[in-house]
């Protein structure tokens, strides 16, 4: 019987609501395929802060480290905000995390069904077909873990504040790899997203993908944007992009912007894909929502659940191999929302459903 060994994170705000519902879903899974589920479940972000005082305590760390991959919720709110920055949920979990376990890739699939097309904020004759495009956002590299990164008062009193933005050779290779391989998987063309009319970064970025798609990738149709562009671009058309590859504060942005296009946050998943392996001898991961913690549906049962159960599915496929399994996740997901099982986020004024509600929803499709 195969073992899924995973540690789960429901953080804060909603976290807790709708990991329950994947963790249903996983258990349901489980059990119709003789998988054997063995999670502890600990405290990260702002429900870490208050009881044990730091955002990413040691027992956390610990049982992230034992396991092959991590289910992770949502961290932060208004309770933790007054925190100096290095202490909030955000910067003191998330970011070590990253840093920790070299999670270097992250995968947002930017997915809006046809039958969804009313939750974007475009017309709806620009993608009369939906949306199917994924980013691919260097995660551990770029102006967020650069050195030095400091602030300083100047002899004339003056202060000034100093972000490093460096990347080797070596970073961008490994992260336009996975770009390659995933457009593989899909339409075959990958469009790289940097700001080479500027930075030196940006320079060695094109340069070095220009290079490692012509060694490696031939046959993948690559193509180069500078970041201005592409927002404008991403806005305007998002289905010209199968596959978008770009640094780390440059796909922050953009995956935003990807994600609005999409419609609601609610059903937006994330993997956080690591350099190294477990013992499945895939990436071990860290798999979130990209919705946050939405403080104010936060154990009032209203928030959508889509998101989490999506990224449950991503853990079974890149830290698993379960393809079929996340498949028929997504599948199922799908076809319970396209059949008008919708939360407040994706309703438009039809009747909601609560997250229980769509959590039964989905079970019974199962
Ligand atoms: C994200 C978030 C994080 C980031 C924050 C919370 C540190 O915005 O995952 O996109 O900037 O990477
Ligand atoms: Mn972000």
């Amino acid at each position: 019987m195969t073992t899924l060994k995973f540690t789960v994170l429901p953080g804060d705000g909603i976290g807790p609501d709708v990991m329950q519902v994947a963790l249903r879903v996983l258990a349901k899974l489980a059990h119709k395929h003789a998988l054997q589920l063995e999670y502890v479940i600990c405290d990260v972000g702002g429900i870490a802060i208050d009881n044990h005082g730091s955002a990413l305590p040691a027992v956390t760390l610990e049982a992230c480290r034992a396991a092959d991959a991590i289910l992770f919720g949502s961290v932060g709110g208004p309770k933790w905000e007054k925190l100096p920055p290095k202490e909030q949920p955000e910067r003191a979990a998330l970011l070590p995390l990253r840093k920790e376990f070299k999670l270097f890739a992250n995968l947002r699939p930017g997915l809006l069904y046809p039958e969804l097309v009313d939750a974007s904020p475009l017309k709806n004759e620009r993608i009369p077909t939906g949306i199917d495009m994924l980013c691919v956002r260097e995660l551990t590299g770029g102006v967020y873990f650069g050195q030095p990164k400091r602030t300083t008062t100047l002899p004339d009193g003056d202060i000034e504040a100093v972000d490093t933005m460096v990347y080797r050779a070596s970073e961008i290779e490994r992260i336009a790899e996975v770009a390659f391989c995933a457009a593989r998987g899909r339409r075959g063309r990958v469009c790289s997203v940097d700001k080479a009319n500027v930075l030196e970064t940006s320079v060695l970025w094109r340069k070095t993908i220009t290079a490692y798609a012509a060694a490696h990738h031939p046959d993948i149709a690559l193509s180069h944007l500078y970041v201005d562009n592409a927002a404008m671009q991403l806005a305007r058309d998002p289905n010209q992009f199968d596959v978008l590859v770009t640094e780390n504060m440059f796909g922050d942005i953009l995956s935003d912007e990807m994600a609005v296009v999409c419609g609601s946050l609610g059903m937006l998943a994330s993997a956080s894909l690591g350099a190294g392996h477990n013992t499945h001898k895939l990436p071990f991961g860290l798999y979130e929502p990209a919705g946050g913690t939405a403080p104010d549906l936060a154990g009032k049962n209203l928030a959508n659940p889509c998101a989490q159960v999506l990224s449950a599915a991503l853990m079974l496929r890149h830290s698993f191999g379960l393809e079929a399994l996340a498949t028929l996740i997504e599948k199922t997901v799908r076809d319970t929302v396209t059949s008008g099982t919708r939360t407040g986020d994706i309703a438009f004024g039809r009747p909601a459903v609560t997250t229980t509600q769509m959590a039964d929803a989905i079970l019974s499709r199962l």
